[in-house]
Order: C-alpha cells, then sequence, then structure tokens
C-alpha cells in the first residue's frame, strides 16, 4: 500500500519535471449549506462551572520549541492566572504564571484573557496542564517538539479560511483523525466579522470553544488573514487586526520581530516563517527588514525544512483573489527562491491548488512582461483556503489551467506534511468528502537542500549507509 502511494507520488513528480498539463479535478461534492452553526449548538458548548476556563489554545513560545503559550478566557471574574504542569496527571507540580486583560469591542466587552508562558520543558515529552480554580478547573496535555535535528521527524496539518460551519466542523474532525501533531494555520480564523456590532465578540468568543478540542492539545502557529483585519469605520472601530491580536497572542519576541503578525518558530527539523500579507512589506518597512534578516538565520543543517506560510496567495488560479497575491510575489519572490524554501501555504481562495515549481523573477519594469518558468529553486505553492468557512467554495477556476498549476479542486479540506527526516516529506491534501476524509492529492517532497542528489549522495556515503540499505523507498530517490 504506501509503496503504491509512493509510486503513484512517484509519477507526480516526474511530471512536475517535465512541467506536463497539471489536473482540474472534476470532482464535485454535496456540500452541507456554507452557514454558521446556531450559537446553541452543543459545538459551543460554555464549560460547566462558576467561571470555568474556556477557549484554551496553545501555541509555540519561544524560537526553539522549548516553551508553550497558553491562553484561557474566564468569564465571571478575573481568577488564577496560574498554570499547573508536570510530566503526570496526579502530578502537576510545577506552575507558571500568566496575565490576564480584557477589552472592548464597539459595545461588546470581552472577558477576562489570560495567557501565560511556560517556559524551559523538555523536547519530546508529553506535559499534563491544569487551569481555573477549585471544582471548575479543568486539564488538558501537549507534547513538546523533539530537540532541533535535521532528522527529527514531525506532522503537520494545515488548514486556512476555517470559520464555524458545519463544513469547519469536518475539517477539524478529519484533521483530527489524521494525526497531526502541530497545526500551521494561513488565516482568516473565525469569520466574526461577518457580524455587526455586538455580535463581532460573541462569534469570536463561540470559534475559540469551537476549536479548543484541537488548539488546547496541540500549538497552532497563527498567521493573519483579511477576515482578521476588522476595519469597521461605521462602529469606531479603526485599529487592524484588533480582536485577533487581543486573542491570540504569537512568540514574535523570540524571532527579534517587531510585530506579532511576522515572526517565524523552530520546531525539530523545520524552520517556519509567518508573513502577514496585510501589513506593509515593501523594502525597507519593518516586515522587511526583519525578513531579510530573518532569511539569513536559517540554518539548513539543523533545520533542513524551510517553509512559508502567508494567507494570500502568490501562485493562485483561481476566479477568486486572482492575483492578490502579485504585490508579494514581487517583494519577496528572488528570496523564496535564493534561499530555497522548500513549501509555501497559503489560503484566502477557498479551494484547493498546488503549482510545480516555477518562478517569475525575471521581470522588471525595464525588460517588458515574463512567465512563471520551471525552477529548481523555487517553492512549492500550495493553497489550502478550503477550512469550510460561511462564505463556501470559490469555485471557478481559470480556463485553460495555467502551466504553473499541477492540481486544482474546489472542495473543503486540510492537508497534512509529514517530515520524515532531512530528505523526505510526504505531502498530502485530504478532501471533506462530507463526512468522510479522502486523501486526494499527495506527493513526495523532496528537500530543497538535503534532497538535492549530490548532497543526498554524500550523506548517504558518510552517514547513513547501513541505514538506508534495508529500506524499500528508494523508489523516489
Ligand atoms: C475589565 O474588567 C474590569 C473588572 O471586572 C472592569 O471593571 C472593566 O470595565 C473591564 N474593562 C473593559 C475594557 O472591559
Ligand atoms: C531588468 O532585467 C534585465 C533583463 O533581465 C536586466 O539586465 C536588468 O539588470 C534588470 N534591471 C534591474 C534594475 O534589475
Ligand atoms: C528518509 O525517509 C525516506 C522515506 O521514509 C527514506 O526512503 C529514506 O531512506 C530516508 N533517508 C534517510 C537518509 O534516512
Ligand atoms: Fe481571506
Amino acid at each position: 500500500m504506501l509503496f503504491k502511494i509512493l509510486l503513484l507520488s512517484f509519477l507526480v513528480l516526474s511530471c512536475t519535471s517535465h512541467g506536463n498539463a497539471g489536473v482540474t479535478s472534476t470532482f464535485v461534492r454535496s456540500e452541507w449549506p456554507s452557514v454558521d452553526i446556531p450559537l446553541d449548538n452543543e459545538v459551543f458548548d460554555v464549560p460547566k462551572g462558576y467561571n470555568a476556563p474556556q477557549q484554551v489554545h496553545i501555541t509555540q513560545g519561544d524560537y526553539d520549541g522549548k516553551a508553550v503559550i497558553v491562553s484561557w478566557v474566564t468569564v465571571d471574574e478575573p481568577g488564577s492566572n496560574k498554570v499547573r504542569y508536570g510530566l503526570s496527571e496526579e502530578k502537576l507540580d510545577l506552575t507558571a504564571e500568566g496575565t490576564v486583560h480584557n477589552y472592548t469591542f464597539y459595545n461588546y466587552k470581552s472577558g477576562y484573557i489570560h495567557q501565560c508562558l511556560i517556559e524551559g520543558l523538555q523536547y519530546g515529552t508529553k506535559y499534563y496542564y491544569e487551569i481555573g480554580d477549585g471544582d471548575s478547573s479543568r486539564s488538558f496535555w501537549f507534547q513538546t517538539p523533539l530537540p532541533i535535528d535535521p532528522d527529527a521527524p514531525q506532522k503537520f496539518g494545515i488548514i486556512g479560511d476555517l470559520g464555524q460551519t458545519y463544513n469547519s466542523l469536518s475539517t477539524l474532525e478529519h484533521c483530527k483523525q489524521t494525526g497531526t501533531e502541530t497545526i500551521l494555520f494561513v488565516g482568516d480564523l473565525s469569520y466574526a466579522d461577518r457580524y455587526q456590532y455586538h455580535d463581532v465578540g460573541v462569534r469570536w468568543d463561540s470559534w475559540g470553544r469551537f476549536v479548543e478540542p484541537s488548539t488546547a492539545y496541540q500549538p497552532w502557529i497563527w498567521s493573519a488573514g483579511n477576515h482578521e483585519i476588522e476595519y469597521f469605520p461605521y462602529m469606531g472601530e479603526v485599529i487592524p487586526f484588533r480582536n485577533f491580536l487581543q486573542r491570540y497572542p504569537t512568540p514574535y519576541l523570540a524571532s527579534k520581530s517587531s510585530s506579532p503578525l511576522w515572526y517565524s518558530v523552530r520546531r525539530a527539523s523545520a524552520h517556519i516563517i509567518v508573513l502577514s500579507s496585510y501589513s506593509p512589506f515593501v523594502k525597507y518597512t519593518p516586515q522587511w527588514e526583519w525578513l531579510n534578516e530573518e532569511f539569513k538565520k536559517v540554518d539548513r543543517e539543523k533545520t533542513p525544512w524551510l517553509i512559508v506560510l502567508m494567507h494570500a496567495p502568490i501562485y493562485n488560479s483561481n476566479d477568486a483573489h486572482f492575483m492578490e497575491g502579485e504585490s508579494m510575489r514581487v517583494v519577496f519572490e528572488s528570496w523564496f527562491c535564493r534561499y530555497k524554501v522548500d513549501i509555501i501555504f497559503a489560503g484566502h481562495v477557498h479551494a484547493y491548488e498546488r503549482s510545480y515549481r516555477i518562478s517569475n523573477i525575471k521581470y522588471n519594469v525595464s525588460n517588458g512582461p515574463s512567465y512563471p518558468v520551471p525552477d529548481k529553486s523555487a517553492p512549492v505553492y500550495v493553497t489550502v483556503g478550503d477550512g469550510g468557512n460561511q462564505e463556501g467554495l470559490a469555485q471557478r477556476f481559470r480556463d485553460p489551467q495555467p502551466d504553473y498549476s499541477a492540481f486544482r479542486e474546489a472542495s473543503y479540506g486540510h492537508s497534512t506534511l509529514e517530515i520524515k527526516n532531512r530528505t523526505h516529506a510526504i505531502y498530502h491534501w485530504n478532501r471533506n468528502d462530507d463526512g468522510k476524509r479522502i486523501p486526494t492529492d499527495s506527493f513526495v517532497l523532496l528537500n530543497q537542500y538535503w534532497g538535492l542528489n549530490r548532497r543526498r549522495r554524500k550523506l548517504r556515503k558518510n552517514h547513513l549507509h547501513s541505514a538506508l540499505s534495508d529500506l524499500p523507498l528508494s523508489v523516489v530517490l
């Protein structure tokens, strides 16, 4: 079975290098209505007990994976800011003290938002943690990543444009089945901005409870989308990203960023860079200066896998949001190629699409137009804005399918990226077919640094000769 998958993937990869025409999947799924789940549904249930913590979520708290930020909300009173944690459920012998704050948004008053940094964790370890007071306290657990190491395996889930509909719920459930360890979230969280006045805050709260079965147990690496901007002059709310920034902290200071909206983290064998499509990024802006420095810090000998997250895709052949990523492409694409980014995940377009390795970096205003061409140094671009929000699917792809587009389908779903070692990762896109999860698009991703033939041969010769000899997967080498 595995062999079959890999053989298939090999064929897909062969197509990549020969630049064959891509696939537009003809599959049309029967859709559940794109409406938000009513607030009285059990998926939004408030946990029982006076002042019980709700909307629990965790994210990485430092650069290298030895810290976690735990966030939660209490509604009756501020209550304790402490997280009690430890190596077994019975022995939560460590504590960390966090902070609490609240805010208003138009006439909505938030609950008490707690954020607590837990530092000095051991790598590759399961921790149990408890928050809240007395009878209303609640317990969860998380697993820390392996130490920074080029061959450390890990499994990412990639979700975008999630919202809070029945389709969103299906995405969350399927993602749970794929057994991910960390979620890379490519922006557009709650779609609360589709509501007005007081209800905006209410739907941020309901979303926090909706995703808690995942966010309380595995870190979500957040990036912001356009639905986080929430520029609402009619309500007097004009400061961008307010609800998002109040609720979803990121470890931006650890990567010397000046904004929670762009930052990077290293996890095991991956260096993950988060960009903000809706913050200034042209030359000399803080985001540009930061990324310029951050790319220089990437050490492929330690973290071979270089992954970039953003919201607006750079290559997208859907009518929806066509070319909205063009301004960022012009500014950053040459860096993506120079630093040999492995894969770039984006959302925004409510469909799935994967590109070949292509670039369009020749163009400048004096040499006239140019077109994307096959480029071995370029990343693979994946759009997974198909989490299932209330805006529905983006069903009109441009015709004919451009040469850069390898596979596209207008269905809901999520992706997984399973890093095996420094050379190989296995990628899947999983379609939500109503109740079922159908792995649809998959391939073996060879690392852009270690996957090169020359380096791989050297590696095999020097260190891994014996380890390799009895593995059946050499078909993709
Ligand atoms: C925050 O909570 C305090 C204490 O309950 C309350 O007095 C204050 O009005 C709240 N502030 C905001 C901005 O909602
Ligand atoms: C524009 O492109 C041409 C042709 O590739 C190149 O010779 C020239 O140096 C470029 N100009 C700038 C300012 O990059
Ligand atoms: C890396 O993993 C792939 C897929 O599991 C395997 O075929 C390959 O031999 C491994 N390479 C090394 C260097 O261990
Ligand atoms: Fe979007």
